[in-house]
Parts: C-alpha cells; sequence; structure tokens
C-alpha cells in the first residue's frame, strides 16, 4: 500500500471524528506488518483536556486487537503528530510516519519527529 493509498484512507476515516469543539478533524491509519490496516479518529470531550488524538484511538485499537510495539510498518495521518502523539508512535516503534502538513506531505522516522527521545530503556 503506497503512502498516498494510506493518506486518503485516513482522509476518509477522518469523516468519522467526533470534534463538536474544535471542528478539527483528524484521521489516522496504521499498516501492520500482517497487512491489515487499523484506523482511528480524534474524540473530543466537553471536558476538553480528555479528549483523545486519533493516532492514539488508533494504536488502543491496535493494542486491542492484539497487536504490540514493533508489528508496525507506518502510519499516515491527516495532520501533523502533536508531542505527545510523537511519544506514542516512538512507544510503538512504528519506523515510518507519513503526514499532511499545510498543503505538503511529510515523511519522517519517528527518530526525527522525536529526537533523543524517552523510552523503556530510560527505566533500566
Ligand atoms: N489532534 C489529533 O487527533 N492528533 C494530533 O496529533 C493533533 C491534534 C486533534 C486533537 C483535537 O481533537 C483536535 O485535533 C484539535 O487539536
Amino acid at each position: 500500500m503506497t503512502d498516498e493509498e494510506l493518506l486518503a484512507r485516513a482522509d476518509a476515516i477522518a469523516a468519522r471524528a467526533y470534534a463538536p469543539y474544535s471542528e478539527f478533524h483528524v484521521g489516522c491509519v496504521v499498516l501492520a506488518r500482517d497487512g491489515n490496516v487499523i484506523e482511528g479518529v480524534n474524540v473530543e470531550n466537553a471536558a476538553y483536556p480528555l479528549g483523545i488524538c486519533a493516532e492514539r484511538t488508533t494504536f488502543g485499537r491496535a493494542i486491542v486487537e492484539g497487536y504490540r510495539p514493533g508489528d508496525f510498518e507506518v502510519a499516515a495521518i491527516t495532520a501533523s503528530p502533536c508531542g505527545g502523539c510523537r511519544q506514542w508512535l516512538a512507544e510503538m516503534q512504528v519506523p515510518r510516519v507519513v503526514f499532511r502538513n499545510g498543503g505538503r506531505v511529510v515523511s519522517m522516522t519517528v527518530d526525527e519527529l522525536l529526537p533523543e527521545q524517552f523510552d523503556a530503556g530510560d527505566l533500566a
């Protein structure tokens, strides 16, 4: 599956976002190494800080389905991932992330998105 195909799926699923407060709909799709695609959207809440980003709903779903960090090939997101979601992408060991940013399509590694990241090794 190409980056453009993954982004097209992310665009399509963004329509299911629950974002009545920001009205900013975000879609995320993750291609797993087994070929399956897991999709997610942002889900907001009247208590604003409780809202959850599209990346996190996606990986939450993936974990429930039985996937684990390292099981993913690429994530495609309709927006630039926020700082917290970059930490999630690092935790999930996603090697590459493709996203839209101001009309451009950007492809980056997690190390580029989040240099010198905090990870399990720091807890040892
Ligand atoms: N949002 C995401 O879903 N992912 C990101 O990485 C950036 C921000 C959502 C959160 C909120 O529902 C809306 O975009 C506006 O910030």
